[in-house]
C-alpha cells in the first residue's frame, strides 16, 4: 500500500507490528521532522489518502487527529490541511543510527568515572569453560528443583503479591539471610539489619555513595576485587592501594601510604584475588586502627562457604564492637550470578538511609525472585545444596592441581587452595599477560594478577606472600568441569610455551 503526499511517499504494510494508522502517522510525522514536508505544506484530505492508499477512512483520520493533536498538522476550515507553521525553523530532525557521532551534552564528571570502569574479567562467549573465574558450577545447579518453586509461587500469586514491594527487601528473605549468617558466619544479626540488593555491586555501589564524599580516602586491597574499586570510583572516592601478605592486608603499609582512610574495603575470608585468610590478630588490628581513625570496613563475604579442610574464621562483623562493619554478600556463588541477588548487613541505626537510598535506586528486586530464595533457604536446600557443591568443588580443586602438575609441572606452580572457586599460579618465569593473550587464543580464559592491581609495578612490596603480579595467573575451576580442567590444562601448557618462545625471540 503506498501514496505520495507531495514529495514523500508513503508506505504502509499490513504485516507490520504497528496498526496501519500507527504507520501512517509515523511517516508523516517522520517527514514533518526530516523537513521533507515543510511548514505550511497542504496535505491530501483524509478521504482522498485512504482512497491513495487502499486503506479504510477512520485509518486516515485517526493518524489526523493525532499528528493535530500533537501540534504537527492543522486544519484550516474551508482550505484543508496543513502542516503546522509555527515549527521552528530549526527543528530537531531525526537522527539516523548510521549518521555518525551525536550531539548531546558531554557526560557528567561522575559518568565519566563511571565510564572508564573496565570489564572485570575476560571472557569468551558462550558457556563457562576453562578457567573461568568467578562462575560457580551451573552444570550441575539442581535447575529442576528451582523451577518447581517458581512455578508453585507463580501459582500462588495473588493481586497484592504484584503491588510494589519493601525497598529492604521481602522480610522472609531478610530473616532467611539472618538466621544462615548468624549459624555459618559466626555473627549475629536480625533479619532488620539485613538490605536485599542486586547482587552484592548494587551493595557495594549503594554503600560506597551513602558512606563516601568525592574525594575521600578508600583503601582497596591490592591485589584487589575489580568491582569494589568501580563503585568507590564511581563514588568519587581516592583510592589508596594497600598490599596483601598471607595474613591479609597488611594493616601498617596502609597506614604508611595513605592519609586516614574513610572506608576499608576488605576480603577477610577469602581475599581476592589472592586467597588467603585474614588471620584474627590482623582483623584485629583493623578494627583498633578503624576505631582510632573512625573508619567504615566494608567486608565482602562472597565465597566463603566453600572451604576444603580450612577452619572458618568468624567474620570481622561477628567481632566488631563499633558496628563499623558493614557485611556485604552474595548469592552469585552459592547459587547463580544471573540470579543478581545479595545483601547487606548495617547497623540498626543506618536502615533507614539505606531503605531511602535503595527507594532512590531500583526500589527492590523482584519480589518474586526473592521469595524463590527464602524458600530455597527455608526448605533446607540451601544447606543441602551448599554440602554438595563443597564435594563437588574439592574435586574440581584436585582435578586443577593435578592437571596443573601433569601439564604445566615445570612452567607452573599453583598455591594451596583452601577455600573458593579459583586457584593462584606463579609462573616459573616469563610474563603473565603474554601468556594470558596465548592461552584467550587457544580458547582458554586465564587472568593475569596484573588486571587486579591498581599499581601492578610495586604492589608486591614488603610483602611475603604475592608474587610479581607479572608473574601470577588467576585459574577459576568453580564453573569447569574436571574433563575440561585436564583440556584446559593442556592447552595452557601450549600457550605457556608459546609465550616463552616470544618472549625468546
Ligand atoms: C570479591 C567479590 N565480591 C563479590 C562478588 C559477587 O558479586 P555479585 O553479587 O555482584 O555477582 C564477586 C564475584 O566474582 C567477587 O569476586
Amino acid at each position: 500500500m503506498k501514496a505520495s503526499i507531495g514529495p514523500l511517499l508513503v508506505r504502509l504494510d499490513p504485516a507490520e507490528r504497528d496498526p496501519l494508522q500507527v504507520q501512517l502517522y509515523t511517516s508523516i510525522r517522520g517527514a514533518i521532522l526530516d523537513g521533507v514536508l515543510t511548514p505550511g505544506a497542504k496535505l491530501p484530505s483524509s478521504r482522498e489518502l485512504a482512497t491513495d492508499l487502499g486503506v479504510s477512512r477512520t485509518t486516515a483520520v485517526l493518524a489526523f487527529d493525532r499528528l493535530a493533536a500533537e501540534g504537527y498538522i492543522e486544519a484550516r476550515a474551508g482550505s484543508g490541511t496543513f502542516v503546522t507553521l509555527e515549527l521552528p525553523d530549526e527543528r530537531p530532525r531525526r537522527m539516523r543510527a548510521d549518521e555518525g557521532p551525536s550531539r548531546h551534552p558531554a557526560l557528567s564528571a561522575r559518568g565519566q568515572l563511571l565510564a572508564l570502569s573496565p570489564p572485570t574479567v575476560i571472557k569468551i562467549e558462550g558457556p563457562p569453560r576453562a578457567f573461568r573465574i568467578g562462575t560457580p558450577a551451573l552444570d550441575v545447579f539442581p535447575r529442576r528443583r528451582w523451577s518447581r518453586i517458581i512455578t508453585r509461587l507463580r501459582r500462588m500469586q495473588t493481586e497484592a503479591s504484584l503491588d510494589y514491594g519493601p525497598a529492604l527487601g521481602l522480610p522472609r528473605l531478610r530473616d532467611a539471610i539472618a538466621a544462615h549468617v548468624s549459624r555459618a558466619r559466626g555473627t549475629s544479626c536480625s533479619g532488620d539489619q539485613v538490605v536485599v540488593t542486586a547482587g552484592a555491586q548494587q551493595a557495594l555501589d549503594l554503600i560506597s555513595r551513602l558512606l563516601l564524599d568525592p574525594g575521600d580516602v578508600a583503601w582497596l586491597e591490592e591485589p584487589g576485587y575489580p568491582g569494589a574499586r568501580a563503585a568507590l570510583a564511581a563514588a568519587g572516592a581516592d583510592i589508596h592501594p594497600v598490599p596483601v601478605d598471607e595474613h591479609g592486608v597488611v594493616v601498617p603499609a596502609g597506614v604508611a601510604a595513605a592519609a586516614r582512610p574513610r572506608l576499608a574495603y576488605v576480603t577477610p575470608s577469602h581475599q581476592f584475588p589472592l586467597g588467603v585468610q585474614m588471620t584474627l590478630a590482623r582483623r584485629l588490628s583493623l578494627l583498633t586502627l578503624a576505631r582510632e581513625l573512625d573508619t567504615w570496613i566494608v567486608e565482602d563475604d562472597y565465597d566463603s562457604e566453600f572451604r576444603y579442610g580450612a577452619q572458618p574464621v568468624p567474620c570481622l562483623h561477628g567481632i566488631d564492637a563499633d558496628g563499623r562493619v558493614i557485611y556485604v554478600g552474595s548469592f552469585s556463588k552459592t547459587l547463580f550470578p544471573a540470579l543478581r541477588i545479595g545483601y547487606l548487613i548495617v547497623p540498626a541505626d543506618l536502615v533507614d538511609a539505606v531503605r531511602a537510598a535503595r527507594r532512590a535506586t531500583d526500589i527492590h528486586v523482584p519480589t518474586l525472585d526473592q521469595a524463590v530464595v527464602a524458600e530455597f533457604i527455608e526448605a533446607g536446600d540451601y544447606e543441602r545444596h551448599l554440602r554438595r557443591m563443597r564435594q563437588e568443588y574439592r574435586g574440581r580443586r584436585d582435578a586443577l592441581l593435578a592437571a596443573a602438575q601433569r601439564h604445566c609441572g615445570g612452567g607452573l606452580s599453583v598455591r594451596p587452595v583452601a577455600t573458593g572457586l579459583h586457584a593462584v599460579a606463579d609462573l616459573c618465569d616469563g610474563d603473565a599477560a603474554a601468556v594470558s593473550h596465548e592461552a584467550l587464543a587457544r580458547g582458554v580464559e586465564v587472568m593475569p594478577l596484573s588486571a587486579y592491581c591498581q599499581a601492578p609495578g610495586d604492589s608486591a612490596a614488603g610483602t611475603s606472600q604475592a608474587p610479581p603480579p607479572h608473574r601470577g595467573l588467576v585459574l577459576g575451576f568453580g564453573a569447569v568441569r574436571p574433563e575440561s580442567i585436564e583440556d584446559g590444562m593442556k592447552s595452557l601448557a601450549v600457550a605457556l610455551d608459546r609465550a616463552r618462545r616470544i618472549s625468546a625471540t
